[in-house]
C-alpha cells in the first residue's frame, strides 16, 4: 500500500467532458439493484435498446460478463460481495470517464457498497434504480431455479433466503415489477432519464 504514495493522477488532454462531446450525450451509471429475479437485467436490455435507438452509446455489466471474468475468484460470502461491486464501481466509473452510459445490474444488497459508488463519481453521474418486487413473487418466477434450492439448502447465502437485502432509502426511481409489466417499467425509467442524457 505504501506504492500508492509514489503514484501520480495522470493529466491526460482528452478529457471526459470532450468525449461526452464526441458522443453527443452525458455519461452517467445507471445502477440497478434488486432481489435475483427481481428483473434488473431484463429492464437493463429493454432499456438499452431504447438508448441505442436514440444513439446513445451504452454497456452493460451483469454478472455473465463480470462474475465469469473480472471477478471469477470470487463468491457470495458478505466480504466477496462488497469486493465484487466496489470492482463494478471501479470499472462503471472509468465507462462515466469514456463518456458511455453504463447499466449495472447486480443484487448490490448492501447500503454501504451502493454508497461507496456512489460517492465514486459527481453527484448528478449515478442513477439508483430499485428494481422493486416481493420476494414472494421472485420465488415464484425463481427462473433459474436459485430459490428452489436455497431454500433446500444447497445453496448457502443466498440472497432474500440466507443472506441480506438492505432495501435502498433514497433510490433516484423505484420501478415496481411485481405491479407493472416490463414495457411500463422500462417507459417509466427512460422518462425519467431522458433530462440526464
Ligand atoms: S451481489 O450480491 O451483488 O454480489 O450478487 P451478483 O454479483 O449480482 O450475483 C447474483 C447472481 O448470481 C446468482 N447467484 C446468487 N445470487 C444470490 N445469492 C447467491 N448465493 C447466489 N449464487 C448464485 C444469481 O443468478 C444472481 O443473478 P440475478 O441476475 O440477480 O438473478
Ligand atoms: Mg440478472
Amino acid at each position: 500500500m505504501d506504492q500508492e504514495k509514489n503514484l501520480f493522477a495522470p493529466i491526460f488532454k482528452v478529457t471526459k467532458e470532450k468525449r461526452r462531446v464526441l458522443h453527443g450525450h452525458n455519461s452517467m451509471i445507471i445502477w440497478f439493484t434488486g432481489l435475483s429475479g427481481s428483473g434488473k437485467t431484463t429492464l437493463a436490455n429493454e432499456l438499452e435498446e431504447i438508448l441505442n435507438s436514440k444513439g446513445i452509446s451504452t454497456y452493460i455489466l451483469d454478472g455473465d460478463n463480470i462474475r465469469q471474468g473480472l471477478n471469477s475468484d470470487l463468491g457470495f460470502s458478505q466480504v466477496d460481495r462488497k469486493e465484487n461491486i466496489r470492482r463494478i464501481g471501479e470499472v462503471a466509473k472509468l465507462f462515466v470517464e469514456s463518456g458511455i452510459v453504463v447499466l449495472v445490474t447486480f443484487i448490490s444488497p448492501f447500503a454501504s457498497e451502493r454508497k461507496l459508488v456512489r460517492d465514486m463519481v459527481d453527484k448528478d453521474e449515478f442513477i439508483e434504480v430499485y428494481v422493486n418486487c416481493s420476494l414472494e413473487e421472485c420465488e415464484k418466477r425463481d427462473p433459474k431455479g436459485l430459490y428452489q434450492r436455497a431454500k433446500k439448502g444447497e445453496i448457502k447465502e443466498f440472497t432474500g433466503i440466507s443472506s441480506p437485502y438492505e432495501v435502498p432509502e433514497n433510490p433516484e426511481i423505484i420501478l415496481e415489477t411485481s405491479k407493472n409489466s416490463i414495457k411500463e417499467c422500462t417507459e417509466s425509467l427512460y422518462e425519467y432519464l431522458k433530462r440526464f442524457l
